[in-house]
């Protein structure tokens, strides 16, 4: 018995497999409930009393031996079979989808990238302000409807504190710390108080732009707006500027371009007119320089401001604001090539 035992430990120490299926089948043959250890345990009865002790021993032994032997190979196994060789590395990797940057914010950084080349720089305000930045310093009256509850986000406990409703305040942010020469231009989200719809949101973006030196013209204005539009919507497009009023311009307009989705013919985007409103704009009124501690008998100034998603949805024709907010990746998606 114990010889048997012997000739199976040296047959196990020397066992080799070059598979799962016979790593598998080695298992079986030693260590199954059939195999040959169990049957060596079934032996067992028979031995002697006096060598019973001496025997189990040793059939443990062969038990942990066949046991760690059979770990042993299965993990060799293991290693050899995800060894480096079996990797392709020539193979193409698979494709990453990339994110895509918001037309928001493609067409907001067309829009500062335009003025940065005539000499702008960008100035940001807080989209959380006051009552004085947003109308006081801007020239509004204190019985302006702009500042009625309609359209302005208030808190309750803090009726000083607002919500921006336009990013003119950030020209007042900029002056009241800044001596002319001033040329910034000045992204940023507003929210007004408005039932939200595909035509209006209760948040929205716009561009402001304001420029304050010694000689500063209306004719400065109208050629910038124009270079403006050129760039942005292509060399043909015309501008127009039609008298209007903002308390903190004057003269104030409102500027048209030829609209660039039936250029000028007449479509139901322009409402059959040939024209679209994209911006206002006007030299900054005397009252606002003085509001912000700049000297009005030495400067002047003009400035504008636009909608970033109405020029997004001149460029790329989206009929719903909605879309905009909703993160539908569908919608999202159609402006990689722009990216
Ligand atoms: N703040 C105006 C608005 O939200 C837009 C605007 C008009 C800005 C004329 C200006 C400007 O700087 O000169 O409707």
């Amino acid at each position: 018995m114990l010889q048997k035992i012997q000739d199976m430990l040296n047959e196990v120490e020397n066992l080799e497999a070059h598979s799962a299926e016979e790593i598998e089948a080695l298992r079986i043959k030693y260590l199954s409930k059939k195999g040959s250890i169990a049957a060596l345990m079934n032996d067992f009865r028979t031995v002697p009393a006096e060598q019973k002790k001496e025997v189990g021993i040793k059939i443990n032994e062969l038990k942990t031996r066949a046991f760690d032997k059979i770990n042993s190979l299965r993990a060799a196994f293991a290693q050899t079979d995800t060894d480096d060789s079996d990797i392709d590395i020539t193979r193409t990797a698979y494709p990453t989808p990339l994110g895509t940057r918001h037309p928001l914010t493609i067409v907001k950084n067309e829009i500062v990238d335009i003025f940065s080349r005539l000499g702008f720089s960008l100035a940001e305000g807080p989209e959380v302000e006051d009552d004085w930045h947003v109308f006081g310093s801007m020239n509004f009256a204190d019985d302006h409807p702009a500042r009625d509850m309609q359209d302005t986000f208030f808190i309750e406990a803090r009726p000083d504190v607002i919500l921006r409703t336009h990013t003119s305040s950030v020209q007042s942010r900029v002056m009241e710390h800044t001596q002319p020469p001033i040329r910034v231009i000045c992204p940023g989200r507003v929210y007004r108080n408005e039932a939200i719809s595909a035509r209006a949101h209760c948040f929205f973006h716009q561009v402001e732009g304001l420029y304050v030196d010694r000689e500063v013209s209306f004719t400065d204005l109208k050629q910038v707006l124009l270079l403006f539009a050129r760039e942005m919507f292509g060399e043909n497009t015309q501008i127009r500027l039609r008298p209007s009023y903002f308390p903190f311009t004057e003269p104030s307009a409102e500027m048209d371009i030829s609209c660039n989705i039936c250029g000028g013919k007449g479509c139901s985007f322009c409402k059959h007119t040939g024209w679209v409103e994209i911006l206002g704009c006007g030299m900054v009124d005397p009252a606002v320089l003085e509001l912000n501690g700049i000297d009005p008998t030495i400067y002047k100034g003009y400035a504008f401001g636009m909608g970033v998603e109405r020029i997004t949805n001149l460029k790329y024709q989206v009929k719903d604001l909605r879309m905009f907010s909703e993160n539908d990746m569908r919608f999202l998606k159609e402006f990689e090539a722009a990216n």
